[in-house]
């Protein structure tokens, strides 16, 4: 069974619990990251930290992260090593963010998406595999040496 990790404030509270809803029905293993309930003035690093370093240290194979805009809850993720997370509201980067990029955070704003379309860009997120063309493994590595600090390419 795949695990996949989730998590939300406030402004994707909603989302979340329809998706780990969804996710639960077609056979995903989810761990909820939180937040467990709908407090308006929740922070989104406090739940979308520890879904990324679960994606990071492969706790989770890959991670749903959602916010009101989806804005706050990539920069906080892509914080995080190891972690490839981008803001998706279109089908053609959920599938191609995997296939050449590797992307292992898909992140939505739950006030930009509806619900119904929200799973339908999870589903093709997770449904994705990184082609592990030569290209993008020598793309992704430029990107990985600067999770040791500043280099000059
Ligand atoms: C919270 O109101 C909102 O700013 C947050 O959910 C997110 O949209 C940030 O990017």
């Amino acid at each position: 069974m795949r695990r996949i990790g989730i998590a939300a404030d406030h402004g994707g509270f909603e989302a979340k619990e329809y998706l780990t809803g969804k996710l639960r029905d077609v056979g995903y293993d989810v761990v909820d990251f939180g937040d467990r309930q709908l407090l308006p003035d929740d922070d989104y690093p406090d739940f979308i930290v520890p879904l990324a370093r679960a994606v990071g240290h492969g706790n989770v194979e890959r991670g749903v992260a959602i916010c009101g805009s989806g804005v706050g809850a990539c920069i906080a993720a892509n914080k995080i090593p190891r972690v490839r997370a981008c803001l998706i509201h279109e089908a053609f980067s959920a599938r191609q963010g995997v296939e050449d990029d590797d992307m292992n955070v898909i992140c939505l704003g739950g006030r930009v998406v509806d619900n119904e379309f929200a799973w339908h860009l999870v589903q093709i997120f997770l449904e994705a595999q990184f082609s592990g063309a030569e290209r993008h493994r020598r793309r992704l590595a430029k990107i990985a040496v600067l999770e040791n600090g500043e280099v000059q390419f």
